[in-house]
């Protein structure tokens, strides 16, 4: 009988509807059997719950976590308000204050099933302490939890003199992924050079591009068009990303089916971002107000590939969240109409796989023989009830080690029929 560190017995392994046992050798998925016979020192029983990859979160701001609060409240809930709230708390920052609102945040995270971040750092600010604090972080926790960092330009690159120079510092600071945001520029034309500037930088430096794209209602707010173009020129298909995207909820229909073939052909990215865009978008709506959210279900259907994002945990654009992807893509379930069965059983990617290949990390993430065990068991029957229950993630693995666990909640009623405890769980 072979030796084996761990098994996780009885796992309904996503993506298949199979129950597998799951053998880890030295940090690896070493089988995936119907029935294990090797020995291990550690064995988990799954009962059938879901196991999948954990949640990946692609578009996150630490640097703003758990802010919310100070040195106000968002009195009105608008996206300006927040921008000024933070640029006041920014002129205060510390790495130390940094390192441990972003610690605290993760382990938040973690403890729900989240082990790979992608979070934007703002560049905007002269001493670039954020990039410092965030880069100390993401050593600090290599192998735990991966974090990328993606150079953000919040008050814009050319709007002040030291713009420009400040995200090329940045560059050199141990950041993975170049960020823009054209739409906050003075003009259109500089809007162009902004997205000019991310991709000569990323080409220069062979890193992956993440640009804050038409984050506004403006149906004429189109910078899209020009990252997706740029991506095709340059032949850098797979590896642009553009987040929010919200204004094409409002471009007409001729214009975006062009610019979803566009996407497409480009293999570009878009990351979703529900909390946030569901609260600040619209506001200068009256009634019917807009949902503040890009064209999900027809890009997906155009064959682009989409991810969900937290984008702010208490922060001053956010004021709830909790760091649960689940909650997220929740969310977005519902303002998106993805509700046929088919893409309820399907949503669960948006927060693994999809946003996996967004990262580029897809060679080493996924439920198969030979990748790391990074895996965790939700307190769920399959998909469709992990959308539905959000349910507490009970083990989180990295690498074969347990780095989180959770003990299930449950409820027990007496009403005409006895005792019983509940089982929220409509498939078992
Ligand atoms: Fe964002």
């Amino acid at each position: 009988m072979k030796a084996v560190d761990c098994i996780i017995r009885n796992a309904r392994v996503a993506g298949t509807g199979n129950v597998r046992d799951i053998e880890i050798t030295d940090g690896i998925i070493s089988s995936i059997t119907e029935s294990s016979q090797a020995g291990a020192k550690d064995i988990i029983d799954a009962e059938k719950r879901l196991v999948c990859p954990p949640f990946v979160d692609p578009h996150l701001h630490l640097d703003a976590a758990l802010t919310v609060g100070n040195p106000d409240f968002n009195r009105s809930g608008t996206l300006q308000e927040g921008i000024r709230l933070w640029g006041e708390y920014k002129k205060n920052l510390s790495i130390e204050d940094i390192k441990s609102r972003a610690y605290r945040a993760i382990t938040w995270m973690v403890s729900q099933g989240t082990t790979f971040v992608r979070s934007h750092v703002d560049v905007s600010e002269p001493a670039l302490t954020g990039v410092k604090a965030l880069t100390e972080l993401k050593s600090e926790l290599k192998g735990i939890v991966d974090i990328q960092l993606v150079a953000f330009p919040q008050d814009g690159i050319f709007t002040f003199p030291e713009g420009k120079a400040l995200l090329e510092k940045s560059l050199a600071m141990g950041i993975d992924v170049v960020g823009g945001i054209p739409h906050n520029e003075l003009t259109r034309e500089d809007g162009i050079k902004d997205v000019e500037l991310v991709f000569a930088l990323a080409e220069e430096r062979d890193l992956l591009i993440d640009i804050h794209c038409d984050e506004t209602d403006d149906d004429q707010s189109r910078f899209l068009e020009t990252v997706a173009a740029l991506t095709i020129k340059k032949g850098m298909e797979g590896r642009v990303t553009a987040s929010h995207t919200t204004a094409m909820h409002s471009y007409n229909n001729a214009y975006t089916i062009k610019l979803i073939g566009n996407l497409a052909r480009a293999g570009m990215h878009i990351i979703v971002n529900p909390f946030d865009n569901s609260i600040l978008q619209a506001r200068g709506d009256s009634y019917p107000k807009r949902r503040g959210i890009t064209r999900v279900d027809e890009l997906l259907a155009g064959g682009v590939n989409i991810a969900v994002g937290h984008d702010s945990i208490l922060d001053p654009w956010y004021p709830l969240g909790r760091g649960n992807m689940l909650h997220a893509l929740n969310l977005l379930i519902h303002i998106a109409q993805l509700a046929g069965y088919d893409e309820l059983v399907s949503a669960i990617d948006l927060i693994t796989g999809r946003a996996a290949l967004l990262l580029n990390i897809q060679d080493r993430y996924g439920i198969e023989e030979g990748k790391p065990a990074d895996l965790i068991i939700l307190d769920a029957a399959d998909e469709f009830e992990a959308v539905r229950l959000m349910p507490e993630c009970l083990y989180v693995m990295r690498s074969g080690k347990v780095i989180a666990r959770t003990e299930p909640s449950y409820s027990t009623v007496e009403l005409s029929r006895g005792r019983e405890v509940v089982d929220l769980n409509f498939h078992s």
